[in-house]
């Protein structure tokens, strides 16, 4: 096993983690300051999400200048304290790469606009018109045509996101020797590895065919048109060959819409071209497929489903690949509210999530927050919201398309990008410690309640427990290694495995739900099974036969001596 197998991963979103100079906006001095609240949880590897000079549209993933910091992330100075203070504690830092496009502001782009033979023209993607309207129907992913018109010289570019982010050329080699050097900066300053975003869009299918029309949208999403093309396995392996392969850093691509099959390609630990990918399937199971627009609805998730997807991925990579473990991220809501329950049961079903998170096969990532049990923002008007994906809904919904605006709050308060993005909660004081001046988006209202200091202070809290899962995690192998066994697929709300290894073997049972569950005729726990962590339990106890709501339980089953004494 490689060291990050073997690691936990924490995602810092640096705009809301801790304003170190009162301009409400996190920095990088910010995060030094608190490195050993995270050394303490355990965590090895911290992803940041893009701190690089950028256009100001999408959080940082619209990026003008590669080599550099924004200023109000603070300065490389800064960036290499922080290297060198995540080294000094045996931490890893990776490092966002955004290479499927660049800023409408970035040199390259406007060069590329300024005229049809400009040498930076072949670094976009550009098209005429056809019929007076867009080269194709392709939709954006936030909303409206994914081609813009360019006045000047009145070809349209491609961008899959905002209009301020036009994708890049992948076909022409320049852009990818462009894309070599600049990981190779970062590498040589000594980073640890590379967190690659949307990196399964780059190679498009050519000629940008129409997708099938939407139900009530002009521009449907061309996912099967842009998502895992001709070309990108090809780049990938350059990439490789050219960069990656010769440092040892570990990488994590981003990519929808991708198999385990494929996944098993990509991720080879001999001929793959990175070391773990981020599948959606999960990601998928509370939205309404029929839908026009899927991400924006929520239908309650069913436990068995949930079992079949993460199972699937389990047995499909094992020896094959290497999965990557999530259950939220800065662009989807906090995990607690939508997969747990953020009312009653909000502490035990944050470290039933946990515990799920923790004890699967492949590398885990937790962001920034969740080890507080942070639920989602649900701010009561839009102004509040900074996302231009929200922005932009509110404004085709209710603004352009006269639609009830309390519908479509409650889609922003289920779905919205803001749920994750609120400031880290320090403490219960002024501004939630996060800064001295105005916070760039407004706190969550629960930071009274739920903050650092309080959660910090609690020994029963789910930062603690966290805590005590990292370390169970280290010690177990069979975590990392062993095989997985769904042992009642069919239950609706007992998730049960094993996690067998050739030195033991653990059972993890959580009960997903508000409800008790009787064991009874469900599942016989082994007489010699020792509780090692639990939810409710203290490791050492011999817990009741009877689930609580949102119980957790882990439990070695055979221990390294018994599994000795069956050889
Ligand atoms: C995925 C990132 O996680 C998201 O925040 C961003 O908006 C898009 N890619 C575009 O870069």
């Amino acid at each position: 096993m490689t060291w990050w197998q073997r690691s936990v991963v924490y995602q810092i979103y640096p705009r809301s983690f801790l304003d170190s100079d009162g301009d409400g906006v996190g920095d990088l001095p910010g995060i030094t300051s608190k490195l050993d609240y995270l050394h303490t949880l355990g965590v090895d590897v911290i992803w940041l999400c893009p701190v690089y000079p950028h256009g100001g549209v999408d959080g940082g993933y619209d990026i003008t200048d590669y080599r550099n910091i924004a200023p109000e992330f603070g300065s490389l100075p800064d960036w290499k304290d922080l290297l060198a203070g995540l080294h000094a504690r045996g931490m890893k830092l990776v490092m966002d790469l955004v290479v499927n496009h660049t800023s409408d502001q970035h040199p390259w782009f406007l060069e590329a606009r300024r005229s049809t033979d400009n040498p930076y023209r072949d670094y976009y993607l550009w098209r005429p018109g056809e019929g007076g309207g867009p080269p194709s129907n392709w939709g954006s992913h936030f909303g409206g045509s994914a081609w813009q018109l360019d006045p000047a010289t009145d070809e349209y570019y491609l961008h899959l996101f905002a209009t301020e982010q036009p994708d890049l050329n992948w076909e022409n080699p320049r852009v990818r020797r462009e894309v070599y050097d600049l990981m190779t900066f970062w590498l040589d300053l000594g980073i640890d590895g590379f967190r690659m975003d949307t990196i399964n869009m780059l190679s498009k299918v050519p000629g940008f065919p129409d997708t099938a029309p939407g139900a009530d949208y002009a521009y449907p999403l061309a996912e099967e048109h842009f998502l895992n093309g001709p070309e990108l396995l090809t780049y990938l392996r350059e990439m490789r060959a050219e960069v990656l392969s010769k440092y040892d850093v570990m990488t994590v691509g981003e990519t929808p819409g991708v198999s385990p099959d494929a996944a098993a390609v990509l991720t080879d630990p001999q001929t793959g071209p990175l070391n773990m990918i981020f599948q959606f399937d999960h990601m998928a199971l509370d939205k309404d497929p029929a839908s026009a627009r899927p991400r924006w609805t929520t239908v309650p998730y069913s436990v068995p489903e949930l079992k079949t997807v993460l199972g699937r991925w389990q047995t499909e990579l094992h020896g094959r690949g290497w999965n990557s473990l999530y259950l939220s991220n800065h662009d989807v809501p906090r995990l607690v509210s939508r997969y747990g329950d953020d009312g009653a049961s909000r502490v035990p079903s944050a470290k039933l999530l946990a515990t799920l998170l923790f004890t699967l096969q492949g590398t885990p990532y937790v962001y920034q927050g969740d080890e507080l049990g942070i639920p989602n923002a649900k701010f009561t008007s839009i102004d509040d919201y900074r996302d231009v994906d929200t922005l932009n809904l509110y404004r085709e919904d209710v603004i352009e398309g006269g639609r009830d605006p309390a519908g479509v709050l409650e889609m922003i308060h289920n779905k919205g990008r803001d749920n994750a993005r609120t400031p880290m909660p320090w403490t219960g004081g002024e501004n939630a410690g996060f800064t001295t001046g105005t916070p760039w988006i407004p706190l969550n209202p629960t930071f009274r309640d739920i903050n650092a200091e309080t959660v910090l202070a609690d020994p029963d809290s789910v930062y603690w427990y966290y805590r005590d899962l990292i370390r169970l995690r280290r010690e177990h192998p069979s975590i990392v290694e062993g095989r997985y066994d769904d042992l009642r697929p069919e239950h609706p709300t007992l998730y049960a495995y094993l996690r067998t290894h050739a030195q033991e073997q653990l059972l993890v049972l959580l009960n997903f739900g508000g409800q008790a569950l009787d064991l009874d005729g469900v599942l016989d726990i082994p007489a010699n099974a020792a509780l090692l962590l639990g939810n409710y339990a203290a490791p050492g106890e011999v817990p009741a036969g009877v689930l609580q709501p949102w119980e957790a339980r882990v439990y070695v089953t055979r221990s390294a001596e018994e599994m000795g004494a069956l050889d």
